[in-house]
């Protein structure tokens, strides 16, 4: 089984934005994390940063025929990108959308997702474990 984890913009910020809602955790202890979780349960994973929604989009539609579920935390465009669920439409992948903070208890415009449209679970407010609750649900379903 093949995972990919996708992050969206400023997530490479982690450990340095707003520690109170993201944590203390740097985003190369969040990839070293991923990856060794994936490696004691025999799981391939690739992972992938960017700060723009276009790369984000490539790399959904690169996974396509590749890739067996995605685990995508797309940040702010979250909220606002169209282009985002139309990509993990089209590909038509497992996804579980994942969020750091507990989106739900935030601002108004938080309160949106549109990629949520596409997912087939939504993990919000567990830190960084939620990316591993994110695969290890993958991981069952598949
Ligand atoms: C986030 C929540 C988003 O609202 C925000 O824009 C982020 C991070 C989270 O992981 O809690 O960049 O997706």
């Amino acid at each position: 089984m093949k995972i990919l984890v996708l992050n969206g913009p400023n997530l490479n910020m982690l450990g340095i934005r707003e520690p109170d809602h993201y944590g203390k955790e740097t985003y190369s202890d969040l990839v070293k994390k991923i990856q060794n979780h994936c490696e004691s349960k025999g799981i391939e994973v690739e992972v992938f940063q960017s700060n723009h929604e276009g790369a984000l989009v490539d790399e959904i539609q690169n996974a396509y025929g590749k890739i067996d579920g995605i685990v995508i935390n797309p940040g702010a465009y979250t909220h606002t990108s169209i282009a985002i669920l139309d990509a993990v439409k089209s590909v038509n992948i497992p996804t579980v959308e994942v969020h750091i903070s507990k989106v739900e208890e935030r601002e108004e415009f938080r309160q949106i997702s549109y990629v949520r449209l596409a997912c087939v679970k939504t993990i919000t407010g567990h830190g960084t474990d939620g990316y591993l609750e994110a695969i290890d649900y993958l991981v069952e379903e598949n």
